[in-house]
């Protein structure tokens, strides 16, 4: 599911408010700031709060349970950078507002297993002087 769902029309969206709506298969809050429109997960990644319902304002969505504030940009969270919300693409087609998927997460890539400490049985236990260096 790769294509952008219409939403609503712009006059659906008041300004400074947010609107919990299903697209595809992820509730997304689609939030209005003056002239600009955009789509942000609405469960809060900290506790699932609704982002629709919370206070918006200066590029920000701030969640209404703990104050934690998403950029509408990027998704980035002010408390820590593991929590960013996803974000979705918007396109406004005249009146129409339409919500694409969210961009794909790259994968981190795995990392490399720490090697096995090599047992060298020399290293750990006193060495026997040979019988020729002992005369
Ligand atoms: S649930 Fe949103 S900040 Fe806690």
């Amino acid at each position: 599911m790769s294509e952008f769902i219409k939403v609503g029309v712009k006059s659906d969206f008041k300004d400074l408010r947010g609107k919990a709506i299903k697209v595809h298969d992820t509730t997304v809050a689609v939030i209005r700031i003056a002239d600009r429109i955009y789509a942000i997960q609405d469960a809060c990644p900290h506790m699932g709060a609704s982002l629709a319902d919370s206070v918006v304002g200066r590029g920000q969505v701030i969640c209404s349970w703990h104050g934690w504030a998403y950029d509408l940009e990027t998704g980035a969270c002010d408390m820590a950078r593991a929590n960013c919300a996803k974000i979705f693409p918007v396109k406004i087609e005249g009146e129409d507002v339409l919500v694409g998927p969210a961009p794909q997460e790259e994968k981190a890539p795995e990392p490399e297993p720490e090697p096995l400490i090599e047992w060298d049985p020399d290293k750990f236990l006193k060495k026997k002087p040979e019988p020729s260096e002992e005369s």
